[in-house]
């Protein structure tokens, strides 16, 4: 049989709060049960807020929305609180479509709404320029030094075990009220 092609026209999607009977959908985004859970945890405390995209109910993405003072940043913020944008992801056959952004303007929205009036995150800006230009494009800029975030171990096509240096970048946005 030749490959045929056909078109959605329009295909709408939802973004609201995760709720733990989510985790099904989720694990199809990320399958790590932990970081789901530890993230559910973290919103039952009112520490942050877990942010999904979702097409009929199913994950096709989500942000952790961290309420805690991302304090790194301080000294660019003149010691007023900044939240912290934490694993924005978007699956891989929906990006480019929008859905990253609009996540990331929910939680610029519901920093308004608990009286925050910054916004972070930190991005590899050499392996993750085009995160980092999206961050740019909705009024995001790069604050202090390239500091390393996290060490992560992979294993390669080859089977070779490594470790992963992530070198990131602070930036941030103040929202009018
Ligand atoms: C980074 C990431 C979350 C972005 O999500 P996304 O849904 O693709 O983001 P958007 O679609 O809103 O924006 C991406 C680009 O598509 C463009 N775009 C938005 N809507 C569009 C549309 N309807 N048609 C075509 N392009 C569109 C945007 O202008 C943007 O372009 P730019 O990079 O030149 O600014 C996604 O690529 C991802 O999950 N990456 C892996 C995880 C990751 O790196 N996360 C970031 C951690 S800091």
């Amino acid at each position: 049989m030749h490959e045929k092609l056909y078109e959605i026209k329009s295909i709408s999607y939802q973004i609201r709060v995760i709720e733990e009977s989510d985790l099904r959908s989720l694990l199809l985004v990320k399958n790590d049960v932990s970081v789901h859970k530890k993230r559910f945890q973290q919103q039952k405390n009112g520490e942050a807020v877990y942010l999904g995209a979702f097409i009929n109910n199913y994950a096709i993405g989500y942000v952790l929305l961290s309420l805690d003072n991302k304090e790194d940043v301080m000294p660019y913020t003149n010691q007023e609180k900044c939240a912290d944008m934490i694993d924005l992801l978007i699956i891989e056959p929906l990006r480019n479509y929008g859905v990253g952004s609009k996540l990331v303007l929910a939680c610029e929205e519901l920093c308004r709404e608990n009286d925050i009036f910054y916004l972070g995150l930190d991005v590899n800006p050499t392996d993750n320029f085009a995160a980092k230009r999206l961050y740019e494009s909705l009024g995001y800029y790069t604050v202090g030094e390239i500091h390393l975030d996290g060490v992560y171990e992979y294993i390669d096509e080859a089977g070779r075990q490594g470790q992963y240096e992530d070198w990131c970048i602070d930036m941030i946005k103040r929202m009018c009220c």
